[in-house]
């Protein structure tokens, strides 16, 4: 039952979202941090699509294991021989969280920490010690809880509540811009974990829009990737795609770009000339990559509450740079350039999110927003329709 307040505020998200695109706004900042709010969203909008957990190449053996959480909810992504599956980390027992740190490499089964449960790598209830000793108990009935997985370009996808389309059709037009780059092919073989002190929308927000090169990237990206000569080129239903040229003087001044990208041309790319050499894309509600000549960079973010996320950053590439002997001078050179931009992202976002709920000194009541940040309006049409569904 919704209360009237949170009725209020959907109407309201809807009417702003409902503008059009040239007099578009930011959403009202309740959805921001209000609880009621994010316990809707979690069910509507997080639960019911795929959200993106990891690639491939970080699970390659059988019992290989990668636990992660959104909000207080805990799971685990097993490779049980060569399928991935996303099991509950909560024991069946009496709910002790079965793998509370890091990644597991090969292992054959899953022991709780608490009274030794024993569980396979589907899930299934293998062993409870001492068992014999009650009355009607069924081991099948103690399994894991599955949750629904699909691989889709090497990037392995999670549905909660099991009821989305297929990523197959959802992702369908992606897929095409995507394959080029054969991202099932590449490899992890970077990634480094924040605690973003902000909602997960911000992070979204921000690796969307390219206003924020001319102030808050001012001295990285910039120079190489002016923000006013981005544009939104393609977008649909399911995700927004935004073209990044070189800026024309360093196109002029810097002959060599392998600062940028450093890795080995990945072969016939559809790059459309020379000049376009970056697009990054949204696809909701929060798979965020962008595409490079060398590489693709992904953020993978996932809310820890309603003010805080944690933001993985990853570099893919092709596993033959690996051969080079000037590889890891060549990863470190993608590392910095990654963390240095990051960084001022992850800054300016806590600083943005720290006065979110202020009274008197706040943003303007309708943020109006700028031709090279509309990409936020469309993240959030996706966002208010969900919620009023
Ligand atoms: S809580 Fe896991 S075995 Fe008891
Ligand atoms: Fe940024």
């Amino acid at each position: 039952m919704k209360s009237d307040y949170l009725d209020l505020l959907l109407k309201e998200y809807a009417r702003v979202m409902s503008k059009d695109e040239n007099e578009s706004e930011m959403p009202p900042r309740e959805i921001y941090y209000d609880e009621e709010y994010t316990s809707l969203e979690f069910k509507k909008v997080l639960a019911a699509s795929w959200l993106p957990i990891a690639h491939r190449s970080q699970l390659p053996n059988n019992g290989d294991m990668l636990p992660f959480n959104i909000y207080s909810e805990k799971f685990l992504l097993v490779n049980d021989n060569d399928e991935i599956k996303c099991l509950s980390r909560v024991c069946t027992h009496r709910g002790a969280d079965l793998l509370a740190s890091k990644c597991m490499e090969n292992r054959k089964s899953i022991t709780c920490p608490y009274h030794s449960w024993v569980f396979n790598l589907s899930g299934g209830l293998k062993y409870a010690p001492q068992s014999e000793g009650v009355r009607n108990f069924s081991h099948t009935e103690n399994g894991l809880i599955n949750f629904k997985t699909e691989l889709w370009n090497g990037f392995v996808f999670v549905n909660i509540d099991g009821n989305a389309e297929p990523l197959s059709s959802a992702y369908n037009n992606l897929s095409d811009l995507i394959s080029p780059w054969h991202a099932d092919e590449m490899e992890v073989v970077y990634s480094r974990t924040w605690n973003g002190e902000f909602n997960w929308k911000v992070m979204v927000e921000n690796w969307a829009e390219f206003y924020h090169h001319i102030g808050a990237h001012s001295n990285t990206l910039e120079y190489a990737f002016p923000s006013k000569d981005t544009t939104i080129d393609i977008f649909n239903k399911s995700f927004v795609r935004t073209k990044a040229p070189y800026g024309e003087e360093y196109k002029r001044n810097t002959e060599e770009k392998s600062d940028i990208f450093p890795f080995e041309k990945i072969e016939n790319l559809p790059l459309e000339n020379d000049n376009c050499q970056q697009w990054v894309y949204v696809a909701y509600p929060a798979f965020l990559i962008a595409t490079f000549p060398d590489s693709i960079y992904w953020i993978r973010v996932l809310p820890k509450n309603v003010s805080e996320c944690e933001v993985t950053t990853l570099i893919m590439i092709s596993n033959k740079n690996k051969s080079h002997n000037d590889y890891d001078e060549r990863l470190k050179k993608a590392i910095n350039l990654f963390e240095s931009f990051h960084n001022e992202d992850m800054e300016i976002n806590a600083s943005v999110y720290s006065s979110i709920r202020n009274k008197i000194t706040t943003a303007s009541d309708k943020s109006r927003l700028f031709p090279t940040e509309r990409q936020i309006f469309r993240f959030h049409s996706f966002l208010s329709d969900c919620m009023s569904r």
